[in-house]
């Protein structure tokens, strides 16, 4: 969706030239109608200078004929009439017959013009005031939801969260990010913390994360190879389609974009910090056991269980919940973000597609996510359904119970290939103990483990059908969890 809404100036002009229209039309009709009017008032005008007797005749339904018989005689010439009188009523009283189907076509075609003047006129009216009311829908829609853009050109798409432009203004500084802290890197660019100003006293400080993606400047010279292009483009489209597709969602296991804020050179995306990082992170801390050191969080079983329920519960929203379905296309253990309480944000809907009503499928023009998480299907026709994302869920279910991510070299020791085979062999041969994450392993867990390493492997099918849908992964982790 266009942030159409964003931009209250450009829908007040179009507001401004659509009344202007309509005002032309009006004073358009109206002066047919005066010009109808002035006819009328002639032929008044005409009756008071002795032509009485047409009007009368015309008001008391006499035909026409006989008006215009009377018409013509006159025509014929004031002498004439006044020097004989007798002739002049007998000629009167005669039917003129070649000049009346005239003066009744005449009417008709006067019907027909303005019939279609009417017709016209009221369909430019009904299309201008459609267009009106969309208009003033969708301001009243962008208000109710908080969504605006400031003069400046940045966009506020949680205004709970950003509450004035202005408190992003320091973006608009050359040197912005000068000062800030870098908190992460990943394929688009680096990310930064800020802290939002506070606004009173004991109010708890807020922060936000700030992603910057590089843009072409349009201004100077390209320099930039084609790869390079190619990958701006590439980002530039990931941005629409995050402004597009979560810019206005709200579920407390997704995480929308916060604020847009355009640079010259670059984009600033800005979402809500997450305290505790990404999964990802989280379980690398895991696995290396220094947790206190690199200040990201050791994630226990039940912990692990409810970010899997959270982000279950987040995809069914997506793909149920939502209309339209919105496909996410990079689901990883990067893109969850843990907040404060280690509940999970489904983050980075960069490659996010939303499914048109009645769409089965949606054809990509090339291969996105990350290797590893990628349903095979997908990888051989390069279309993508719900079920390329519940595949890569399934994945993420691996990680979470293995501890292992597809890109380990564990998977380059053993000889199956890749993560998804090798943890279908394991479940078959029963041999769940080599599976099991040794940091959650024997705390009393093991059993919910093995369950969920059964819905990874389901969730992880080859045959796209035979995987469940979210919401049956969602039901399915519930139950597990309570
Ligand atoms: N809102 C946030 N709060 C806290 N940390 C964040 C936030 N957003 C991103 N990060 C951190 O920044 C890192 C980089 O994020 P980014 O989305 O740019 O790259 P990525 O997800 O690792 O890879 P990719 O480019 O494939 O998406 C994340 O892994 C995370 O640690
Ligand atoms: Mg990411």
């Amino acid at each position: 969706m266009a942030p159409a809404a964003s931009t209250p100036v450009k829908s007040v002009l179009v507001l401004v030239s659509l009344a202007t229209l309509l005002l032309v039309l009006v004073s358009a009709v109206e002066g047919y109608n005066g010009r109808h009017a002035a006819a009328h008032s002639a032929v008044a005008r005409r009756s008071r200078l002795g032509i009485t007797r047409h009007v009368h005749h015309r008001r008391t339904a006499t035909p026409h004929r006989y008006v215009l018989a009377e018409k013509s005689n006159r025509t014929d010439g004031g002498a004439k009439n006044r020097s004989a009188p007798a002739t002049s009523n007998a000629t009167s009283q005669t039917p003129a017959p070649p000049a009346a189907p005239s003066k009744h076509h005449r009417s008709h075609k006067h019907r027909v013009r303005n019939w279609i003047i009417g017709f016209v006129v009221g369909s430019l009216a009904g299309v201008i005031s459609g267009l009106v009311l969309s208009v003033l829908f969708r301001l009243t829609l962008n208000c109710i939801r908080g969504r605006y853009r400031s003069r400046s050109g940045v966009t506020i798409f949680t205004p709970k969260l950003i509450r004035r432009a202005e408190h992003l203004a320091f973006l608009e500084k050359e040197d912005g990010l000068a000062s800030l802290a870098v908190i992460g890197r990943g394929g688009c660019g680096e990310v930064y913390k800020a802290q939002l100003p506070v606004e009173r006293e004991g109010v708890e400080p807020r922060f936000i994360a700030i992603k910057k993606i590089k843009k072409q400047n349009s201004d100077t010279p390209n320099n930039l190879s084609d790869e390079e292009s190619r990958q701006l483009d590439k980002w530039s489209r990931q941005i629409q389609s995050e402004i597009r597709t979560v810019g206005h969602i709200r579920h407390r296991n997704l995480l929308p974009l916060a604020a847009h804020v355009p640079r010259p050179d670059c984009h600033y995306l800005v979402y809500e910090y997450m305290k505790n990082g990404s999964l990802h992170h989280a379980l690398k801390a895991d696995a290396a056991g220094d947790g206190s050191s690199s200040g990201a969080v050791g994630l226990s079983w039940p912990a692990r269980l409810r970010v899997a329920v959270g982000v279950a519960e987040g995809l069914e929203y997506l793909h149920v919940s939502h209309r339209p379905q919105i496909i996410h296309r990079d689901l990883k253990p990067a893109n969850i973000l843990l907040d404060d309480d280690l509940e999970p944000r489904i983050a980075d809907f960069g490659l996010a597609k939303a499914m048109p009503e009645q769409h089965t499928h949606v054809t990509a023009s090339n291969l996105a996510g990350t290797w590893g998480y990628i349903a095979p299907e997908y990888h051989q026709t390069l279309k993508f359904t719900a079920k390329c994302d519940v595949y890569s869920f399934g994945v993420i279910l691996a990680v979470l119970a293995t501890g292992k991510e597809p890109s380990d070299d564990y998977f380059k020791e053993v000889d199956e290939v890749g993560i998804v085979r090798w943890l279908r062999r394991v479940v078959q041969s029963g041999n769940h103990a080599e599976a099991i994450d040794a940091a959650i392993a024997g705390a009393g867990y093991d059993e919910q483990i093995v369950l969920v390493l059964r819905i990874a492997v389901f969730c992880t099918q080859d045959d796209p059908k035979e995987r469940p849908s979210a919401k049956d992964v969602r039901c399915m982790l519930s139950q597990i969890n309570n």
